[in-house]
């Protein structure tokens, strides 16, 4: 995780961030990064990587890159505004003695932001459209052995994976079905069984509920519905509400705020 001493909405990138210039409070920023931190920690050792001067989106680390057996995959963003964090990812990864991949900037790729391995790990669903690009798809093929699946992202609301889809333990994934072109439904519907999709009402899906941080039993997500909340407990999964409305500014909530290590 990264700290939000230096977070601020300071461009417009996403949806979300239109008329939020600026409107973020960073004390209650702090606030709500600190309880998701608490929580976490509860159940997850959290490390921790300075924020730096510049990128005022590095809070979102989802988006450092994707680690699969000890290699991370470092992130070309799509958007000028957050290449300039791609060297501190980089540099954190090799300190802590990762072997470091690198992608073109004419590859657009945008990390665990985009890339959502299934529960049982083996498959790798990667999202296209909005910010990575289908051309990196064959650079992780052919970097990994892994069989991946390109999920088209179709509502610019929802222009990263992780704020729509949510693959649970116990072969479960919690998704928001408008957010995806026909033929990637197709896909996910094909994998998961009935039983196993938990769909999100939209009313849901716009507070990020499908951007959750999902680790053994616990679910650690923003605020949700009621419903929402019955049917996760339903499958005995231990919901942890985390208000986290000065990310959603931004674009933003928990899935996003953390990127998982092996
Ligand atoms: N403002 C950031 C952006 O638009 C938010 C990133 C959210 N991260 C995520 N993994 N969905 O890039």
């Amino acid at each position: 995780m990264c700290a939000p001493h230096l977070y601020d909405v300071d461009y417009v990138i996403n949806p979300w961030m239109e008329g939020n210039v600026h409107s973020a409070s960073r004390e209650r920023a702090m606030e709500q990064w600190r309880e998701l931190y608490d929580q976490l920690s509860l159940v997850a050792e959290v490390v921790l990587i300075d924020p730096q001067p510049g990128s005022p989106d590095m809070v979102f680390t989802a988006n450092a890159g994707l680690l699969y057996n000890g290699e991370v995959a470092i992130s070309s963003f799509f958007h000028p505004e957050r290449q300039g964090e791609e060297p501190h990812f980089r540099r954190w990864f090799e300190e802590q003695g990762y072997k470091v991949l690198d992608l073109a900037r004419a590859t657009p790729f945008e990390g665990e932001g985009d890339a959502l391995f299934s529960g049982d790990r083996t498959r790798l669903w990667v999202g296209y459209g909005p910010r990575t690009l289908e051309s990196s798809h064959t650079f992780l093929r052919d970097a990994w052995d892994v069989e991946l699946v390109g999920l088209e992202l179709v509502d610019p609301r929802f222009y990263h994976l992780d704020t729509c889809f949510a693959p649970l333990e116990g072969g479960y994934v919690m998704y928001y079905p408008a957010a995806f072109g026909a033929a990637s439904l197709r896909k996910i519907e094909a994998f998961y069984p009935e039983d196993k999709r938990i769909i999100v009402a939209e009313q849901d899906a716009v507070r990020f509920a499908c951007n959750a941080v999902n680790i053994g039993s616990t679910i650690i997500l923003n605020r949700i519905s009621n419903e929402l909340l019955a049917h996760l407990n339903s499958l005995e999964f231990e919901v942890v509400q985390v208000d986290l409305s000065e990310f959603l500014r931004a674009g933003g909530a928990a899935k996003c705020l953390v990127m998982k290590l092996e």
